[in-house]
C-alpha cells in the first residue's frame, strides 16, 4: 500500500513536555547521588509529595497529609496498587460503559467481576443516577469513576459525583477517583473532583493521578495515588511488593510540573479543542456516522453502527483499505461493538487527512 500509515488509536500526545521539566530531570541526573539511586528510603520523594498535595489543594479545594501520596511509575501501576489494595478475586465493581480498557485489564487479571452502567449516546453519556443501586449486591467492594472519561468525553455532574459518593457510604464500598484528565475540560464543563463532595465521601477516596497526559509524558512513567487514611497501610504494602516507583530524578521533574505556571497544560487543552471542534463536525457530516463534541479528555467516540460492522470489522477493513488505524469500541466495554475511538493526539493536517480518507471509505461502502 503506497498510503502513509496514520495510527489514530493510541492516546500519547504529539508534543514533548515543557522545557523546564526537561531541565529539572537532566540537573538531577547530573547532580547524581541520592538522585540517580534508589530514592525510596531518602528525602528525594518528599519535595514530590508535598508538590503533590499543593497542586491538589489548588485544583480542587481538597487537602492532604503528604503522607497520603504514593508516586508510582505512571497511573496504570497507580489503578493496580488502588484496585489491588481493596478488591479481592469474587468481589465486585461498580462502573461505567464505555471505560478505559486498563480498567477491565486489571480487573479482569484479579479475578473481580464488573457490574457496568451503560453511559447512553441517548443521555449525552451521562449516567441515569437513578438506576446505580441496582448494580450493586452485597459482593461490591467498590465504584470507579473515571472523570473526565475514557472514551465518552463525559464530565461528571456535581450532583451526579454526590449521588455516586452517597451510595458507596451507604453501602461500605471504596471509591477509585482516575483523574487524569482533570485539566482537559471544554465549553461551560467544569472538572469536580471527587473528593470535594463531603468529608465522608474523602475518606473513602482514592485518586488515581498520572503526568502522561498533562504534561505529555507518557514515556516518563510517572503517576501517584492520594490514598486516604483508612486504606494507607495495606495499598503501602502492595505498592512495596509490586515496586512500580518512579526513578529517582523524576520526582524532581514532577515537581518543576506541578509547580510551573501551567501555562504549557492551557496550551494544551486549547489545542485539543480546536482539534475536537473539527474533527467530530467533520465525522457528523460524513453520511452514515455520528460523533457528538465531548465535554472532555481528548477522544473522538463515533458511533458507526449503521454501517452494519462490527467495531474490529470497520477497523480491519478501514487499515486495510486507506492505512489508517482507529481503536476498536468493544475494547471498551462490552456492548460498545459498532463504536470507534479516535485519539485527537495528532495535528491537525493528519487529522484532516484521516478525514478525507475515512470519507472515501465510507463511500466504499
Ligand atoms: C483513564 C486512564 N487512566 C489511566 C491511564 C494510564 O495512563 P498512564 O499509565 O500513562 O499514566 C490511561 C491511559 O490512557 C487512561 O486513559
Amino acid at each position: 500500500m503506497s498510503k502513509e500509515k496514520i495510527i489514530l488509536s493510541i492516546g500519547d500526545p504529539d508534543v514533548e513536555a515543557p522545557d523546564y521539566v526537561f531541565e529539572a530531570a537532566y540537573a538531577k541526573m547530573k547532580e547524581g547521588g541520592d538522585w540517580t539511586h534508589y530514592g525510596y528510603m531518602t528525602d528525594k520523594p518528599a519535595g514530590f509529595r508535598q508538590a503533590v498535595v499543593d497542586y491538589y489543594k489548588k485544583e480542587s479545594g481538597v487537602e492532604y497529609d503528604p503522607s497520603a501520596v504514593i508516586p508510582c511509575a505512571g497511573s496504570s501501576a497507580a489503578l493496580y496498587i488502588a484496585l489491588k489494595t481493596l478488591l479481592d478475586e469474587g468481589d465486585e465493581i461498580l462502573m461505567f460503559e464505555p471505560t478505559y480498557r486498563g480498567h477491565f485489564a486489571i480487573l479482569n487479571g484479579l479475578g473481580v467481576k464488573q457490574n457496568l452502567i451503560q453511559l447512553e449516546k441517548e443521555n449525552a453519556y451521562h449516567p441515569n443516577i437513578d438506576s446505580i443501586s441496582e448494580a450493586i449486591t452485597p459482593k461490591t467492594k467498590a465504584v470507579l469513576v473515571c472523570n473526565p472519561n475514557n472514551p465518552t468525553g463525559t464530565v461528571f455532574t456535581p450532583t451526579e459525583l454526590k449521588a455516586i459518593g452517597d451510595l458507596a457510604i451507604d453501602n461500605d464500598m471504596g471509591i477509585f477517583a482516575d483523574e487524569i484528565y482533570l485539566h482537559f475540560v471544554y465549553d461551560d464543563n467544569k472538572f469536580t473532583s471527587m473528593a470535594s463532595l463531603s468529608d465522608e465521601i474523602k475518606k473513602r477516596t482514592i485518586n488515581i493521578m498520572s503526568f502522561s497526559k498533562t504534561f505529555s509524558m507518557t514515556g516518563w512513567r510517572l503517576g501517584y495515588d492520594i490514598v486516604p487514611e483508612m486504606y494507607l497501610e495495606k495499598a503501602k504494602l502492595i505498592a512495596g511488593m509490586a515496586a512500580p516507583r518512579p526513578p529517582t530524578f523524576l520526582y524532581a521533574a514532577g515537581e518543576a510540573a506541578l509547580r510551573g505556571d501551567f501555562k504549557y497544560v492551557e496550551e494544551r487543552r486549547v489545542a485539543y479543542d480546536e482539534r475536537r471542534k473539527y474533527f467530530c463536525k467533520a465525522v457528523n457530516a460524513i453520511e452514515g456516522l455520528e460523533c457528538d463534541p465531548f465535554e472532555g479528555a481528548f477522544y473522538a467516540w463515533i458511533d458507526a453502527t449503521s454501517t452494519g460492522l462490527g467495531s474490529q470489522e470497520f477497523v480491519d477493513k478501514f487499515a486495510e483499505a486507506e492505512n489508517v488505524f482507529f481503536s476498536p469500541g468493544h475494547t471498551f466495554g462490552p456492548n460498545q461493538d459498532g463504536m470507534l475511538r479516535v485519539p485527537l493526539c495528532s495535528k491537525m493536517p493528519v487529522l484532516e487527512e484521516g478525514i478525507t480518507r475515512l470519507e472515501r471509505f465510507m463511500a466504499s461502502l
